[in-house]
């Protein structure tokens, strides 16, 4: 059963069926004001931080699901429905929902009166828009009664869920005119409130939650809606909320547009009253002047369209399979700008109170999103370094209100530094900017700590080298990227959580042949980094060390068949061929088959042929195998997940790349795309029942082979899953690839494909570039010429700006 489909000429999923699997989100807002919205119109918007400036309430984890959200209620005396169909689930004529580039449509048809809403957070705006179109579609006067909902909760989100005593005492609205503002504890030390508005007369409103809806009453049913009248009622404490009620009357075939707003504002200290007591509405009016009638609103929209066009020019395929042009095009971009904004923050399945930016995860963000902004980038690499210690280790998550590390995470995740150098080094090879290199950048946000970023870089680096265990690899730390393998942990207490709990890495062996890997693969790039900058001391220095590290791990960390994937506290192998579980994983095979060590000796060929035997299955590659079955306290959180889901042997989708681009290192084309293929949104739609979230983006996990559903996925949206695929196909299958001194060109493709166009904006000219595959290889250019004249290698140089130049390539 399909519940959608895609609409590439307008970039939209189109969903025509309500009840899909699962709450199918989109995100609105692209800076500082962000919604999330269900395909039924749930969700919520915040300033920022969803924790600490979230505007309406959302209930994570309710019955029903996603029950809560921007409603719109019409009465028309027989009836009463929503356009998005929820909350009433009054059977509608008709239903749509389309997913646009940061704004979504909903439509709903019922008994002659159509219902459009559209929602989107215009740039540089700290408002979402809702823009509703009603229309008479009889041949009949309509008369009806239409009530806007949302409801307030412009406090601490965390406790909200808590603090009853007081949050239950503190709720104040103000309304004037027909706009209904929350200012609850904006007297205090609050300098920011809330507002939704219209942009009409209304005939009445409520505030009081427990008015509005009824105390025996839910969403589903409104007291005020079913009595058609509203109570003017006024919050104090308790629940507040702003319903706007409207009289409607329609002649046959007359539409009518409302273009309600709902802000947010934040005043100086100096300005922030009008008079005593009441607040200064200066800022939302002039929001709202600039959004008063739907033409503004239908401008706003056509300038967020401009905006994704610019963004979504810099890298189109012309493959001649949709499927694949949709991925690259539209939908793994897209992703990747989301996961740029929120991290792992939020969505509908990160609740937004939890986890603040990954340093490990914004940083690998960025190989998706750089060529989108690099200016934005740019600053949060920035911000990010900023957040590192002195002996390059780092706070694992930082807030994105202040940008200081979050003491609560905690850090020690030894894989951490290495990702800086993969953040700094991509958005230098987007950019060609190697300025940020002297940027001077905090420790721990002390500014009186600050060094280049160059130095920042050096002292990644050398964070892995001062760090290294009996076997002459990297020291685990609290967990590198799989932060489940928790081999220093020793978890005994149920109640604590493995992310945070104090580790225990005195005399520990515990060492990951991830991060070796890792290590050799972006130490490679520090090293072509010093020779550019003429250090060629420490370009030396740094190439012994990577050196020696491919010996140890040749030396230490082969197990025959495959890599090894670590040592546990008391240096037992992890990974092995002796073990009864977990015999081979996903990540040190990926990062060592990168980096190529061992290649020569037949190392990559062998443990790719592994991990298709063993971890291959019809719907991704899994994690490792065979699953843990019981808890291994010296392994940690991995084995305590039943066997399939998350990391025991899930199909994880953000570690499937490195497997495919360790296919492509040996040319193995045809393998790669299968790979790619398994698990990416667009070639997958028509099992979407059985994948359950969002048939248009990544989810981070789909059960593996051992689970109770295998194809099953979860976590969709905020995952490094979108960053690494976009990498894979992009860089290393499609073979287009950023370098220090240019743009590479080297694909490894299926061997029937024929060819395929690539039109790439890079640094301010544009090439098209045209791949021909005349004796279907899978790697191998015989030819490059720009212009017609062929140059020499795969490397096209920086060109000169604000030209288009054909660039072709025969494989062979
Ligand atoms: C999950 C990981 C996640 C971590 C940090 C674990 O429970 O399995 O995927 O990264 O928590 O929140
Ligand atoms: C999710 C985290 O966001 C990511 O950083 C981590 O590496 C994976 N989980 C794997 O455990």
């Amino acid at each position: 059963m399909k519940y959608g489909h895609f609409d590439d000429a307008t970039r939209e999923y189109v969903i025509t069926n309500p009840q899909t699997p699962f709450p199918w989100i989109n995100y609105l807002g692209n800076k500082d004001f962000f919604s999330l919205i269900s395909n039924t119109a749930g969700g919520y918007s915040f300033y920022k931080d969803a924790k600490f400036r979230r505007l309406n309430r959302y209930r994570y984890n309710n019955v029903p699901m996603d029950d809560g959200g921007r409603y719109f209620y019409i009465n028309d005396g027989e009836n009463i429905w929503n356009p998005g169909w929820k909350p009433s689930k009054t059977e509608l004529d008709s239903y749509e929902c389309r997913h646009g580039m940061n704004y979504t449509k909903i439509k709903g048809e019922k008994n002659g009166i159509s219902a459009e809403v559209l929602f989107f957070v215009p740039l540089n705006t700290w408002a979402e828009i809702q823009k509703v179109t009603l229309s008479n579609t009889s041949n009949e006067v309509k008369k009806f009664k239409f009530f806007s909902y949302n409801e307030w909760a412009l406090w601490n989100a965390a406790s909200d869920m808590e603090n009853f005593q007081r949050n239950f005492s503190t709720g104040e609205v103000e309304i004037e005119d027909s706009v209904i503002y929350h200012k609850t504890e904006y007297r205090e030390r609050r300098n920011h409130f809330a507002y939704y508005s219209v942009n009409t007369n209304i005939q009445g409103f409520d505030t009081d939650r427990e008015t509005f809806v009824g105390l025996y009453n839910s969403h589903a049913n409104p007291q005020v809606v079913s009595a058609g009248k509203p109570t003017n009622s006024h919050a104090h404490g308790w629940s507040p909320i702003a319903s706007h009620y409207i009289e409607v009357e329609l002649q046959p075939g007359e539409s009518k547009d409302l273009v309600f707003v709902l802000g947010y504002v934040e005043n100086d200290e100096d300005d922030k009253w009008e008079s005593k007591g009441i607040i200064n509405k200066t800022k939302a009016k002039e929001v709202l002047e600039r959004f008063n009638t739907a033409q503004k609103v239908d401008a706003a929209l056509a300038e967020l369209k401009a905006y994704w066009d610019t963004i979504l020019n810099v890298f189109t395929i012309d493959s001649g399979d949709d499927r694949l042009d949709r991925q690259v095009n539209i939908w793994n971009q897209y992703q990747c700008m989301i996961t740029f904004n929120f991290s792992r923050s939020a969505s509908y399945f990160e609740s937004g109170i939890g986890r603040g930016m990954g340093f490990r995860d914004s940083n690998q963000d960025l190989l998706g999103f750089v060529h989108q902004a690099p200016k934005r980038a740019r600053q949060r690499v920035i911000d990010i370094a900023s957040t590192q210690f002195l002996d390059g280790g780092c706070y694992h998550q930082y807030q994105p209100l202040t940008k200081r590390g979050n003491n609560e995470v905690g850090g020690g995740f030894n894989d951490d530094p290495m990702w800086l150098i993969l953040g700094v080094t991509s958005y230098i090879k987007e950019s060609g900017d190697f300025t940020i290199l002297d940027e001077m950048v905090p420790f721990d946000n002390d500014e009186s700590l600050a060094q280049s970023m160059f130095n920042h870089l050096t002292i990644s680096f050398n964070h892995v080298i001062n760090n290294l265990g009996p076997n002459k690899l990297p020291l685990i730390g609290r967990a590198d990227w799989n932060d489940c393998l928790n081999l220093n942990c020793f978890s005994n207490d149920p109640n604590e959580s493995f992310q945070t709990t104090e580790n225990n890495s005195e005399g520990s062996k515990a060492e990951s042949l991830m991060i070796a890997g890792l290590f050799v693969y972006y130490g490679r790039d520090y090293i072509e980094l010093c020779k550019l900058l003429g250090k060629s001391e420490e370009a030396a220095r740094a190439q012994n060390e990577v050196d020696t590290m491919v010996k140890s791990i040749k030396e230490n960390g082969w197990d025959g068949q495959w890599f090894l994937r670590a040592y546990d506290f008391y240096g037992n192998k992890i990974g092995s061929k002796e073990n009864e579980e977990g015999k081979i994983f996903i990540e040190s095979n990926g990062w060592c088959t990168m980096a190529k060590i061992g290649n020569d000796e037949g190392m990559c060929k062998k443990a790719l042929d592994a991990v298709k035997e063993r971890l291959d299955t019809k719907y991704g590659i899994v994690l490792n195998n065979p699953a843990y079955t019981k808890y291994h306290i010296e392994m940690g959180e991995i084995s305590t997940y039943p066997a399939g889901y998350k990391e025991n042997a899930g199909i994880f989708c953000h570690n499937n790349p490195w497997i495919m681009i360790g296919e492509t290192e040996l040319g193995r084309g045809d393998i790669a795309y299968d790979y790619y293929t398994k698990i990416s949104p667009a070639f997958i739609e028509d099992i979407q029942e059985l994948h359950k979230t969002e048939p248009y983006v990544y989810s981070q996990m789909i059960a593996g082979k051992d689970a109770f559903k295998p194809g099953e996925a979860k976590n969709s949206w905020l995952t490094g899953t979108a960053a690494w695929n976009y990498a894979a196909i992009t860089q290393h299958i499609l073979g287009i690839k950023p370098a220090f001194k240019g743009l590479e060109i080297n694909p490894c493709i299926p061997k029937k494909w024929d060819g395929f166009k690539v039109k790439r904006k890079f640094r301010g000219y544009t090439l098209n570039i045209d791949v021909k595959n005349p004796n279907h290889v899978s790697k191998g250019v015989k030819q490059i010429s720009i212009d017609d004249n062929v140059i020499i290698g795969d490397l096209i140089p920086v060109l000169e700006k604000n030209k288009e130049y054909a660039v072709k390539v025969v494989m062979g």
